[in-house]
């Protein structure tokens, strides 16, 4: 299948779109380049070929001869979401509903939406169903909530968008985040010898390893039409409900020499346990990796690199940091736009060697 993946440079996108393209799809990705420095170390040149190109502006012949779309190009989480909620509601929801409508126009068949099992927001103890009433908390989760509906009331004999609410995701990528729970935590721990939380570790949430989700969005690629078309699917395993602070004890197998340091109560409210039947019993999905693996993988890769110290102090591996650094820099204007500094150097209608962010 020809498979146009946004968001292709991002922390899942980087290590989805070459796995797409290994699985025999033919790939091809867009990004506006807002984490392309975000690396450890000199990774390889990715084999799919990205186009620097911002949603807003996608063309109906960008979108030309592709057969399916997977759209994760947004502004990625809930904090990122609240520096300007104007600007999340045009990214992630009027330009999202945009791109799947140009997407039904110009005969691209499948399409599939990166949403969030953050939209259950503030859930009771229960575990959320995909039937069960969303309670979003943030701009980011209100703006998933719309784009949902949006791109599934497109559905049709020859538009099928399909939706996964992903659980929070951990493990590597060559785009990596340090501001994900456990991928923080694990942080803390190989570099301060602690694993402090944030909040008393009440909350749940539910995780996924991103090798897992990957997988995961493959089958929902490749079902055939009657079983996916405008159906949601929550993305994770029933196996894979944590609270933080079983969370933070997974970590702590991983570096036994860390205490867990519990923080105060939070004021984010968001909590959701969340059932995963319907993506096992209707695509067979299954987790294989366990939190405890992911940390236990997570140390041996701090280790090799190594992480430093100063991958938690500064901005990298921290989407709301990073865009509000390159905003501080004049590199990206207050509408996420690159300044006119960074843009005569792009080629946005083209694929270029190097993305703004790494020059
Ligand atoms: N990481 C998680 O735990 C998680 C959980 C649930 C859902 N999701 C969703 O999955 C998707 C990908 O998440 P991620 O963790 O890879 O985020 P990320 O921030 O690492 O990647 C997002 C990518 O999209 C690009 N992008 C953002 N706005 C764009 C725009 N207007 N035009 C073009 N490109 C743009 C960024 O440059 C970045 O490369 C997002 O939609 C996110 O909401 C992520």
């Amino acid at each position: 299948m020809r498979v146009l993946v946004t968001g292709s440079d991002g922390y899942i996108g980087a290590v989805l779109a070459p796995a797409l393209q290994a699985a025999g799809h033919e790939v091809t990705g867009i990004d506006a380049g807002f984490h392309s420095a975000c690396q450890f170390a000199a990774v390889p040149s990715s084999p799919v070929q990205t186009f620097w190109k911002d949603t807003r502006d996608i063309e109906p012949e960008d979108l030309e001869g592709f057969q399916a779309v997977v759209h994760l190009a947004e502004l990625s989480n809930d904090p990122l979401g609240e520096i300007d909620p104007a600007l999340t509601e045009a990214i992630n929801l009027r330009a999202t509903a945009r791109l799947a409508q140009l997407a039904r126009r110009t005969g691209v068949r499948r399409f599939l939406y990166f949403s969030s099992c953050s939209v259950y927001g503030k859930a009771s103890d229960e575990l959320c169903t995909e039937s069960s009433p969303a309670h979003p908390q943030t701009a980011y989760a209100r703006a998933k909530c719309l784009s949902e509906g949006a791109i599934l009331s497109l559905a049709g004999p020859d538009f099928c968008p399909v939706v996964l609410r992903n659980a929070t995701v951990f493990g590597p990528s060559p785009r990596m985040r340090l501001d994900l729970v456990l991928n923080n935590l694990a942080a803390l721990a190989f570099l301060e010898g602690e694993i402090r939380m944030v909040s008393d570790g009440s909350p749940w949430r539910p995780l996924i390893h991103i090798r897992d989700l990957c997988r995961a969005a493959q089958l929902a690629l490749e079902a055939p039409d009657e079983i996916v078309r405008g159906e949601v699917f929550n993305c994770g395993d029933t196996s894979a409900n944590y609270r933080i602070r079983e969370i933070a004890v997974c970590v702590q197998e991983a570096f036994p020499s860390c205490r867990v340091v519990p923080g105060a109560p939070n004021p984010d409210q968001r909590s959701y346990r969340v059932s995963f039947e319907k993506i096992r019993s209707r695509l067979g999905f299954q987790a294989r990796y366990t939190a405890s693996e992911g940390a236990a993988e997570l140390r041996e890769i701090f280790e090799r690199l190594p992480l430093q110290p100063i991958h938690l102090r500064d901005s990298l591996f921290f989407r709301c940091r990073r865009i509000r650094q390159l905003i501080a820099e004049g590199r990206l204007d207050e509408q996420l736009r690159w300044t006119a500094r960074d843009a005569a150097e792009w080629q946005p209608a083209g694929a270029s060697a190097a993305s703004p962010d790494q020059r």
